[in-house]
């Protein structure tokens, strides 16, 4: 395979050192970019752009062709991987994933499998694809929702809930929903060493829902499972680490226990200050984010001062990959993502010094 050009994002995620902060901004390929809107016209909708891997190649490179980002993410979607044990995931234009048979009841929860990873066969061809795409220019990211975000889709059946039915269940039936985590762990397992071994170089555990639970239920719900996943990884392929990171959305107040967790990053989301969740972790991991994707509807002046905000109060030396804090909004006018890709390259050396 092609040889990376381009190690920064990977050296920073390793608290290597670096010459600058590397940078990438979560759905950086998505609506706010017309040529994605023009491919998703052209396959028809969200979910055939995922299931091609044509298509999925194509806008994953997009925002990778137009702006200088340090890394690129594989374009799918975390719902593949219920869709595949069966459950039947659609979108519905302007209201977000849906399931057909979410497994809501006793019966459909013992009914459930890990799935065969050949009904993922398409993500996997996707990430080969992209790899050649990519040509070596930056690294590609793989990734997965958590065990416990997937199964909030799952339980609810769609998504923008209070999470009251998952909740209910899991404080009455609290073994129905380990049986759901761990057949979704055991399947996020082999789903991520299958990417692995297909490409990919680094990879993400999206825990988009883990911030909605209690302390004790985000240790024994949550974190417990991804710890799990990360220790079943394949963390070398062809000699290299391959460096992983995990982002429980509203997790602020867990950094000591996401620390444990054997990761090589934690995502971190707005709420928190990026210098203070340093101090917390100290050299165990490093930090990935954290500027409110809103921030992004501004103007490059205030964009820049928000950077530069954040850069200056990680401070100096590596461990840090600038992100957003969530995903970026199809509102946001795609030169204010290139204002802030360029502040941070040139605004961050002075922290880089040798
Ligand atoms: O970051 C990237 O560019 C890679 C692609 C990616 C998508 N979804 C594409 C997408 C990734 C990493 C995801 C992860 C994902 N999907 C998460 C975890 C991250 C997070 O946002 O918290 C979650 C919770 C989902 C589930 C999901 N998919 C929802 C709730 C929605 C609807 C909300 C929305 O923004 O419309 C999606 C759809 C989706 N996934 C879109 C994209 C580009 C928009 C689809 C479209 O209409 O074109």
């Amino acid at each position: 395979m092609n040889e990376l050009q381009n190690d920064t994002f990977i050296r920073a995620l390793l608290r290597q050192p670096t010459e600058y902060t590397p940078v990438w901004m979560m759905r950086q390929a998505g609506r706010y970019l017309p040529e994605y809107r023009e491919s998703r016209k052209t396959a028809g909708s969200f979910l055939s752009l995922c299931k091609n891997p044509d298509f999925a190649t194509e806008v994953t490179l997009q925002p990778i062709d137009r702006y200088p980002l340090d890394a690129s993410i594989l374009f799918s979607d975390i719902l593949t991987v219920p869709d595949a044990m069966g459950l039947g995931l659609y979108f519905e234009e302007g209201e977000g994933p849906k399931f057909e048979f979410p497994a809501n009841n006793e019966e459909r929860i013992a009914a459930l499998e890990v799935p065969d990873m050949s009904k993922l066969q398409y993500v996997f061809d996707a990430v080969k694809q992209i790899r050649m795409g990519i040509a070596g220019r930056v690294p590609l990211i793989g990734f997965t929702g958590s065990p416990w975000t997937l199964a909030t889709y799952m339980v609810e059946g769609k998504g923008g809930t209070d999470f009251l039915t998952i909740k209910k269940l899991m404080y009455s039936r609290p073994e129905l929903v380990h049986r759901i985590l761990q057949i979704n762990t055991d399947t996020i397992i082999a789903y991520l060493n299958a990417q692995i071994a297909s490409g990919a170089q680094a990879i993400m555990i999206f825990d988009s829902w883990g911030g909605a639970l209690s302390h004790n239920a985000y240790i024994e719900f949550s974190l417990n499972y991804m710890r799990k996943i990360i220790s079943g990884l394949t963390l070398e392929s062809n000699g290299s680490k391959i460096p992983s990171i995990v982002f429980t959305k509203g997790g602020g107040l867990w950094l000591e226990q996401q620390a444990t967790l054997g990761a090589d990053a934690l995502g971190l989301d707005w709420t928190i200050d990026i210098g203070s969740a340093r101090r917390r972790v100290g050299d165990k991991v490093a930090l990935q984010g954290n500027m409110d994707p809103a921030v992004l509807l501004s103007d490059p002046n205030s964009i820049e001062k928000e950077v530069e905000t954040i850069l200056s109060s990680y401070g100096k030396g590596t461990g840090h990959v600038f992100n957003l804090g969530h995903g970026i909004t199809q509102w946001t006018p795609p030169e204010n993502a290139a204002a802030m890709i360029n502040a941070v390259h040139e605004l961050s050396k002075k922290y880089h010094s040798p």
